[in-house]
């Protein structure tokens, strides 16, 4: 039993955040109930599609907010868009429904962890600099000369 379904926990009081993250919970329980072969096929590249954006849009923030272009947040999102490429280039070649199995089973352990520490750190980051993530605006204007954030902006994280 490998289901994903949405916690509060996982909530981040970041409107657009919080609405793409039920999206990939979503978009991750259609692929792991997927028929095998195209069905699989269509929801493996409906859920890369989508985790392209999300990411895209989370990294926008942090350049915005002065986050250094290789903190580790996005390191991790690098990695993750590179197995599900991956998985989506081989299922194309010969449709597996293991692949998939494990590839859900995967996600299913890395989302909780990811959006309860970096996506946090990230949404509070935002929350403290009065980010708006529609325009970019920041209502609290950093430092002059701040050091960009070379971390995910979560003290766990060096
Ligand atoms: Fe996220
Ligand atoms: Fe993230």
């Amino acid at each position: 039993m490998t289901t994903l379904t949405w916690q509060p926990e996982f909530a981040l009081q970041q409107p657009r955040m919080d609405r793409t993250h039920v999206e990939f919970v979503e978009l991750l329980a259609a692929t792991e109930n997927a028929s095998p072969g195209a069905a699989a096929d269509a929801a493996l590249r409906a859920l890369l599609e989508h985790t392209q954006a999300h990411f895209e849009q989370e990294e926008r923030w942090m350049g915005q907010l002065g986050f250094a272009t290789e903190n580790c947040h996005s390191m991790q999102h690098a990695n993750v868009l590179q197995v599900l490429r991956e998985v989506v280039s081989r299922h194309g070649q010969e449709a597996d429904a293991a692949l998939v199995r494990h590839l859900v089973a995967a996600l299913v352990e890395w989302f909780p962890v990811h959006a309860t520490m970096m996506d946090a750190a990230l949404a509070m980051t935002m929350a403290e600099r009065g980010f708006d993530p529609e325009t970019g605006a920041l209502r609290v204007a950093p430092a002059t000369a701040a050091p960009a954030i070379a971390g995910c902006g979560n003290a766990a994280c060096g």
